[in-house]
């Protein structure tokens, strides 16, 4: 759920100081380089804005590794596919720079489109292998376009941090790859997936949901515990995943994409038999037009 204009967490009280904004790189590589060269450690928290308490609980873990913490706000193009919700992606960057101040970020960084891709710009960034799977398979092109722009954005900042938070699981493995295969400095650090009480991940896109849809949505993560509890009882990896996509479609989901076991570093495909080392249980499933997405640490007992 994203955060009403009255939370208490937005603390929109009209004296409350801004946000440093830039637009440029050249304006964040000044400001970065006037904070390291008086000894300070940066953080960079890259997102797409429409911020929630997940996307806050990055900024303060970021806060905890740094001096100064960034974030980033822009919304990708590269990453959506025809079709997929580029225009109706919920965009406030007033509020979102609220949340940000008062969650202690010291800069944010919102460039425009030419800013990250200006014309004539031909280089797409292509990690194989952990991006195939999954939503790899489901969204031709999606992690290009996220590979890309974090390259992108990491080498604008030059950050000694990163945080990505787990709720994408899978593209927080794809950033894992992409700055070990290109030596690209920076400890990515992920963050833990932030919650409602009932259960459902937060996430930008909770907002499309309609009131059923979202008295429904917790159901999701409710047939991922139930998994993880049969799994760690040493049932078979592909009875699990049948059950589990049955309990989804029975919580008033339309349709489930996936419900897997996988490798949690490489992402490669476990089972069919019982679970015998630490792993990740990836899902997604839709409501109407909605995906949500959760995964879960499984082990053996
Ligand atoms: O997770 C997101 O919000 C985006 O994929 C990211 C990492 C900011 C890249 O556009």
């Amino acid at each position: 759920m994203v955060l009403s204009r009255s939370d208490a967490e937005a603390n929109l009280d009209p004296s409350m100081p801004g946000i440093e904004t830039l637009r440029t790189v050249t304006a964040l590589r000044a400001r970065i380089s006037q904070w390291k060269a008086s000894g300070s450690r940066v953080a960079l928290v890259p997102t797409m804005g429409a911020l929630h308490k997940g996307h806050l609980s990055l900024v303060r873990l970021a806060r905890t590794q740094a001096d100064r913490v960034v974030t980033t706000l822009f919304v990708n193009p590269a990453q959506f596919g025809p079709g997929e919700d580029l225009e109706a992606y919920p965009r406030d960057e007033a509020r979102d720079a609220t949340l940000l101040a008062a969650a202690g970020c010291d800069l944010l960084y919102a460039p425009n489109r030419a800013e990250i891709y200006p014309p004539g710009f031909a280089t797409t960034i292509t990690v194989t292998g952990v991006t195939e799977p999954l939503e790899g398979a489901l969204r031709p092109g999606h992690f290009a376009g996220v590979a890309t722009v974090v390259a992108k954005l990491l080498i604008q900042a030059s950050p000694d941090v990163a945080v990505f938070g787990e709720k994408d699981y899978q593209q927080l493995q794809v950033i894992r790859r992409l700055t070990a295969d290109l030596d690209i400095p920076v400890r990515i650090l992920p963050g833990p997936i932030i919650r409602d009480p009932d259960g459902l991940a937060l996430s930008s896109r909770n907002t499309y949901l309609t009131p059923v849809q979202r008295l429904n949505a917790p159901g999701l993560n409710r047939a991922l515990r139930e998994a993880s509890r049969r799994l760690a009882a040493g049932e078979r990896i592909d009875s699990v995943e049948a059950v589990a996509i049955a309990e989804v479609l029975s919580h008033g989901f339309d349709a489930v994409d996936y419900v897997e076991v996988r490798n949690a570093d490489s992402l490669d495909r476990l089972g069919p038999a019982k679970l015998d080392r630490p792993a990740r249980l990836l899902a997604v499933a839709r409501m109407g037009r909605t995906r949500l997405l959760d995964n879960i640490a499984v082990s053996p007992r």
